[in-house]
């Protein structure tokens, strides 16, 4: 007998959609089965001011229109856009367009640490007046917990992040809602279970189903390679056991990053992995493996949403292990290609 699994309809509360010719490709992905995703704000230029999350909603209209969009359930996805901290973030303005709903968190970049966060925050310090009103309304802090200093390696920059900057950032608003972004060690896991639900957690596909010997053993794969980088088995195995844990601060975050091809294969490749295609079938291949299929609801589609104080969604989705085939690439309206994970090859689990 085929196996299949009825979810209520799951949110991702990570992803990236950039703008223009991206975006118009890789929201319908997004759309067949998430209800709601958090859009990233690191564009160029980045989303730093209620009104222009306010343009950048507008992007998304497409999907909502009948003409323009495939399918019934493209329809109901709603785009939650949040505010680029940077130094000079104007905290009247943050309040208010978390009151009025345009924005659904901020999104704290440590400068430099990962793609277009240049304009990202210098030192925490310089946002403690923000983060001191997000505390008081309930908005929740998304952070990229990674540290930029040079001297760190690469592979420690998150464990740093957590004893330098987040235990020191706990203590100073304890009661600020605080999302750690796509975790990546033991560690990472360690330090959201202490906080006992006062810090929630989002964990990406490809940080479940790759360790950096995939990335780099028998040749280098630039479309694995994404920030926080790919770490040790040990981890991997940490934050399977996280995710599948049933624990309610744990969720599901995407941080699906699309670039085109030409800027992932090439001398200096971006940072980014794109799942968006087959996110929630790939989270059912690591829940089912875990023998965890039970607690994927949870995890993709409860969890997140109660974090967050919105309601769950309504309908639900229904997931099949019959295997589907991933396209070798996508092609975007403007010509421009998008290489997904697991290109060419199959997955197990597809969406009926
Ligand atoms: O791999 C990543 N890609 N990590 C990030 O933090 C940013 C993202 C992107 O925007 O491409
Ligand atoms: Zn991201």
């Amino acid at each position: 007998m085929t196996q299949r699994i009825t979810i209520r309809r799951p949110d991702d509360w990570h992803a990236h959609f950039r703008t223009g010719a991206m975006l118009r490709l890789v929201a319908p992905h997004h759309a067949r089965v998430f209800g709601r995703a958090i859009a990233m704000p690191n564009l160029v230029p980045p989303v730093t001011t209620a009104a222009m999350a306010r343009e950048y909603k507008k992007e998304f209209d497409f999907l909502a229109d009948e003409q323009t969009s495939r399918r019934a359930d493209e329809r109901k996805f709603t785009p939650l856009l949040t505010c680029y901290l940077t130094d000079g973030t104007d905290a009247d303005d943050l309040a208010q367009g978390y009151e009025d709903k345009i924005f659904a968190a901020a999104k704290l970049y440590p400068a430099h640490a990962t793609t277009n966060s240049a304009h990202g925050v210098t030192d925490v310090k310089n946002i403690y007046g923000a983060l001191e009103r997000m505390q008081k309304i309930g908005m929740p802090l998304l952070i990229h917990g990674e540290v930029t200093d040079p001297a760190v390696d690469i592979f420690d920059r998150e464990k740093t992040f957590i004893d330098k900057i987040l235990a020191p950032l706990r203590r100073d608003f304890p009661g600020l809602k605080i999302v750690m972004e796509h975790i990546t060690t033991a560690d990472a896991v360690d330090f959201v279970n202490a906080q006992n639900g006062a810090v929630g957690a989002t964990i990406t596909v490809h940080h479940l189903l790759l360790n950096r010997n995939d990335m780099l053993v028998g040749g280098i794969r630039p479309h694995y390679y994404c920030l926080p980088i790919i770490k040790r088995a040990r981890h991997q195995i940490a934050l399977r056991a996280a995710a599948t844990s049933g624990n309610a601060w744990f969720f599901l975050g995407t941080d699906s990053a699309p670039h085109a091809r030409d800027k992932k294969e090439t001398a200096c490749g971006c940072a980014g992995v794109y799942t968006g295609h087959a996110a929630i079938e790939l989270y059912a291949e690591v829940f089912d493996a875990e023998g965890a299929l039970d607690r994927l609801e949870n995890f993709a589609s409860i969890n997140g949403a109660k974090f967050y104080g919105l309601p769950v969604n309504d309908d639900t989705i229904t997931l099949i292990k019959q295997p589907q085939t991933v396209p070798d690439k996508f092609i975007a309206d403007d010509g421009m290609e998008l290489i997904p994970f697991r290109a060419g090859e199959t997955t197990p689990w597809s969406v009926a």
